[in-house]
């Protein structure tokens, strides 16, 4: 082998795992998000959106687009988080595919920042396989989520509202979207500017769009509310800051632009060949 050869060899070994490392971070930079300000918008990105992967594919861009607001107003100065869920972490092991895993997902947000989530669920089941995967932050409520949050004593700090009880039967979807009226209804008049609600599992089923949220849009659009992500999550935000969003636009065309399916696919081998040696 000629010497060219060897160092051209030599240079892409040495450059590539630059590139691939640099490359992606780059990117991201670009359009807000970076280590120091929004870690966990990064590791959501690197760890958990994977539009190559059914795993968390139909959640990614909500979760990052919830993560990132709330890293917004991290940036901005506040200190502490409340988030709100109803319908726990019921499953073990977890099910991230089609539970989602929320409750994981806040209470690991919330080991990097300061704060509470209570998560409610008429499941007493629940409290011990969330005590076995989250952390203090996390507090456990037993019962009905409507009941819950009537009573709840903090809901005008609330930053997130998280709307996952009632399962959705497809052929017979209005109980759970009317449990979920219910649950808006109950806490919605306390709910400061800023906050953002999400229900999830809409979805559409014989030509017809269907989920847990579609009574819950009404209910908001009447109160000029607005969303701001539609899919298989519904993300409404009181009074967001147009830049947030203008944001949110790049980022999510970001992640699923052709270059960085490109750069997941590439760290899947990457994954998969440091999974064999
Ligand atoms: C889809 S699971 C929640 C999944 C969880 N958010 C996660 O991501 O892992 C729905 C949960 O809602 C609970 N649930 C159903 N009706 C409820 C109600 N009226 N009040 C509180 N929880 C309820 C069920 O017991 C079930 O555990």
């Amino acid at each position: 082998m000629c010497k060219k050869t060897i160092v051209a060899f030599l240079g892409v070994i040495i450059v590539a795992p630059f590139l691939y490392l640099k490359i992606p971070a780059y990117l991201l930079k670009s359009v807000g998000i970076n280590q120091e300000t929004h870690p966990y918008s990064m590791r959501v990105v690197n760890e958990y959106f994977e539009p190559l992967d059914r795993t968390f594919r139909k959640r990614g861009p909500s979760f990052l687009a919830l993560f990132f607001l709330l890293e917004q107003k991290a940036a901005k100065g506040q200190k502490e988080f409340l988030i709100v869920e109803t319908g726990s972490l019921r499953a073990e092991p977890i099910n991230m595919p089609e539970d989602g895993a929320s409750t994981v997902l806040f209470d690991n947000f919330l080991r990097s920042y300061k704060g509470e989530l209570h998560t409610v669920d008429l499941d007493p089941k629940c409290k011990d396989i969330i005590e076995k995967h989250c952390s203090y932050s996390t507090i456990v409520h037993t019962g009905d989520s409507v009941e819950f949050l009537e009573n709840f004593k903090r809901a005008e700090y609330i930053d997130i509202l998280y709307l996952d009880s009632y399962d959705l039967n497809w052929d017979n979807p209005e109980p759970s979207a009317e449990h979920h009226l219910k649950e808006i209804k109950a806490v919605f008049h306390k709910l400061k500017p800023g906050a953002i609600i999400i229900v999830d599992d809409n979805f559409e089923h014989n030509g017809k769009l269907i989920g847990k949220g579609y009574l819950v849009e009404k209910f908001l659009k009447e109160k000029g509310i607005p969303l701001i992500y539609d899919g298989y999550q519904k993300v409404f935000q009181i009074v967001p800051q147009p830049e947030d969003l203008e944001k949110i636009d790049q980022i999510l065309h970001l992640v699923s632009s052709r270059t960085m399916k490109f750069f997941f696919k590439i760290k899947k081998y990457v994954n998969k060949i440091c999974a064999l040696v």
